[in-house]
């Protein structure tokens, strides 16, 4: 089920070499919080290539709930008239966040230091995901929540009245949890404290220092400690949305499979905080280059160049790279698939607890398809057969999840028999442009029932 009307179901098989330039859309992460650090801004913030994913757009509704006006004005540019830190108004009804936990977690996080009550809600995947990762924090500012058991959604957020700021270290490397602490901090007085113990995309840092707010961040033997001075007067910015690496992805890892190919995937952030992926593919010998090395808007880019690679082999992924590309380990068991030997992934719980339990996800699909997957509680292994020996010929459940569906029908491009998926529906919440790119780039990823 996509969760927003009947299933899409898919299928992809090998076919022409891939060709050309693949313009992902924009930046998942970065286009939540240009939403909501808009939407807490005094005035306009103005934005240019947007992802128009039904994620972002969730976060949009949202923000017009709280008493923002946001403005869709064609062609990726969008405009936010803010209401400015503390002036969120309690929505009329409750906040339905879809598919989407950085909408949910952000969103609490920015309303919990305001004296409003909020009713959250999502679809069966997020009613699924556990939310006390961001309410036990945001309890420390003196906001408080029911929930359903194991703190799930749907959940009722009391903002604090008088919020006191906190100090916390983060118990589970993530940067929605990191982020939700900062957005409460905003509207608390004195100076919030989040430590982190490994380093998570750094997108909520660098935009709310660019908005004004006074922000510093040190290395220390504890962590990464970053310090916000509450209830700034964020200013209007103009912001332009990098595209989005982990959308780069998909293109990048089906051009190294699908014989012949060679894809220019241009404008790509390679933040260190997200670009573990493409060093991943780099070290199992794929033919990827990083192109016309810059800088924009503060952050290394390059235009991605992938090309097939039939040669690649396994390899050990080190725990400490996994916060960095903690979104593309389903497409990296894909290319582990058709490499020759074991790819080890370690240090990667958190996988089991995203918009599906994805190792789960991806280890039911491979095995289904031929593939040998070992797993424990945060880590597993592929075992590659090497390209032209994975059987495939199978439908995998998607599982409400974007990332599951795009995975498996990447791999269909290289495997023997073509891969179904059964609801392609889900890619519309992060990469609603992807079947287009892919037909664009010459591969056969179609409806099932086309
Ligand atoms: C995100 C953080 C990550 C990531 C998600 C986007 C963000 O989640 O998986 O797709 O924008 O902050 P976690 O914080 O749960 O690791």
């Amino acid at each position: 089920m996509s969760g927003h009307g009947a299933p899409i179901p898919m299928m992809s098989r090998k076919g022409a070499p891939l060709k050309g330039e693949a313009h992902v859309p924009g930046d998942k992460s970065i286009s939540h919080r240009s939403l909501i650090l808009g939407a807490l801004a005094v005035g306009e913030t103005k934005i240019t290539g947007l992802l128009e994913g039904q994620d972002v757009l969730d976060t949009g509704r949202a923000m017009e709930a709280f008493g923002a006006e946001v403005v869709n004005r064609g062609g990726g540019e969008w405009s936010v008239h803010g209401v400015g830190v503390g002036g969120f108004n309690e929505p009329a009804n409750i906040i339905d966040c879809g598919n989407s936990g950085t909408s949910v977690r952000l969103i609490m996080g920015a309303m919990a230091t305001s004296d409003i009550t909020v009713t959250f809600t999502g679809d069966a995947s997020l009613n699924g995901r556990p939310m006390g990762r961001v309410t036990d924090p945001l309890a420390l500012f003196g906001t408080q929540s029911v929930g359903r058991e194991g703190a799930r959604l749907p959940m009722t957020i009391v903002g604090a009245k008088n919020p006191v700021p906190v100090r916390y270290t983060v118990p589970v490397p993530s940067a929605q949890v990191k982020s939700a602490v900062l957005l409460a901090g905003l509207n608390a007085p004195g100076k919030t404290v989040v430590i982190e113990k490994e380093a998570t995309r750094d997108h909520t840092e660098r935009m709310l220092v660019g908005f004004g707010a006074e922000l510093s961040v040190e290395d220390t033997d504890e962590g990464r400690v970053i310090t916000l001075v509450g209830q700034p007067e964020l200013k209007p910015q103009t912001i332009i949305v990098p595209r989005d690496p982990s959308s780069a992805a998909f293109p990048v890892c089906a051009a190294l499979l699908a014989e012949g190919s060679d894809v220019l995937v241009p404008n790509i952030g390679l933040n260190p905080t997200r670009a573990g992926l493409f060093y991943t593919l780099q070290e199992m010998g794929a033919d990827l280059t990083f192109e016309n090395m810059r800088e924009e808007g503060g952050e290394p880019v390059a235009d991605l160049r992938a090309k097939y690679s039939p040669d690649m082999v396994g390899v050990e992924v080190p725990p400490e790279r996994a916060a960095s590309m903690i979104d593309e380990y389903p497409v990296l068991s894909v290319v582990a698939a058709f490499a020759k030997g074991q790819t080890v992934m370690k240090g990667v719980k958190e996988l089991r607890v995203k918009e599906s339990d994805r190792i789960d996800a991806m280890a039911k699909g491979l095995r289904a398809a031929g593939v040998a997957v070992d797993e424990g509680p945060d880590w597993w292994t592929v075992t590659g057969l090497g390209v032209g020996n994975v059987q495939g010929g199978i439908t995998a459940e998607s599982r409400l999840d974007h990332r599951i569906a795009m995975s498996f029908l990447v791999m269909g491009l290289a495997t023997n028999k073509p891969m179904s998926v059964d609801d392609g529906g889900p890619i519309a919440t992060s990469f609603p442009i992807f079947e287009g790119l892919m037909a664009d780039l010459g591969a056969s990823v179609t409806r099932s029932n086309t």
